[in-house]
């Protein structure tokens, strides 16, 4: 089954297309990794997925409902129903882990009893291999502990579908492994869905089920990872020895 679809879509800023024509799927429960150079356009395509960027032509369906960029209302229920993962983590300093994860119940759910927001973030800690470190600050934590605090923080609410861009970027091999490990983990063991920006080439021999390569503004690959890493098409070729190099 598919959770998102996506037909002719446009996206870009200001009139201009960053990428034109794009028409794909996402399945549910597998990791889908978007790749591409430099400029590509994956932040791009990221932000209008994740309802931050209206398309400029074209739709999105998730669970086959197409989603209306200008009713606020709706994309309110779509940060609901998705977590996402920010580069830059964006934890708030001022608060500790616990707090941090427990955020978005406040936001969204703020009939919940205080204890039940608490149960649930110790959950979710322990879910990424941080049990115990609740009541520590962000500034406590290593690069890697952080990026789990952060998914941590965007799977409280357990959406089915989680974005996350670049979320390996700046660790050093062994933590990023172990991210990688801990995405492959939750698609597997609680079937959620991942879409992941990553130029990180061995993470994406690690986690990517299905890949998205954007090209020259335009869709140039979708398919399975083994079809892509086997493709005699020359550019994908060259794609992986850049990785066999790496
Ligand atoms: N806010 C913006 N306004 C106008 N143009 C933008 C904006 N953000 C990005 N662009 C342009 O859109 C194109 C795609 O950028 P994007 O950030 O999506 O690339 P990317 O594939 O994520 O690259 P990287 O791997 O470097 O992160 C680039 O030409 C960029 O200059
Ligand atoms: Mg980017």
């Amino acid at each position: 089954m598919d959770i998102i679809t996506v037909r002719d879509l446009d996206v870009g800023y200001g009139g201009r297309p960053v990428l034109s024509g794009l028409s794909f799927a996402v399945p549910s429960g597998r990791i889908t990794v978007i790749v591409g150079e430099s400029g590509s356009g994956k932040s791009t395509l990221l932000k209008t997925l994740i309802g931050l960027l209206p398309p400029l032509r074209g739709e999105i369906r998730l669970d086959g409902g197409r989603i209306d960029f200008d009713s606020e209302r709706e994309l309110a229920g779509l940060y609901r129903r998705i977590g996402v993962l920010f580069q830059n983590n964006a934890l708030l300093e001022s608060l500790t882990l616990d707090q941090n994860v427990a955020l978005p119940i406040w936001m969204h759910h703020r009939d919940w009893p205080a204890e039940k927001a608490a149960e649930r973030a110790r959950i979710m800690l322990g879910r990424v291999g941080l049990a115990g470190h609740g009541a520590k600050y962000p500034f406590e934590l290593s690069g890697g502990m952080r990026k789990r605090a952060a998914l941590a923080r965007a799977m409280v609410l357990e959406p089915g579908l989680v974005f996350c861009d670049e979320p390996t970027a700046g660790l050093d091999p062994i933590t990023a492994a172990g991210l990688d490990e801990l995405l492959t983990e939750l698609r597997t063991v609680h079937g959620v869905t991942f879409v992941v920006v990553t130029h990180e080439l061995r993470s994406i021999a690690r986690i990517a089920d299905r890949l998205l390569l954007l090209r020259g503004g335009r869709l140039q690959f979708d398919g399975e990872y083994t079809e892509a890493a086997a493709s005699a098409d020359p550019y994908l070729q060259a794609f992986f020895l850049r990785k066999a190099a790496s």
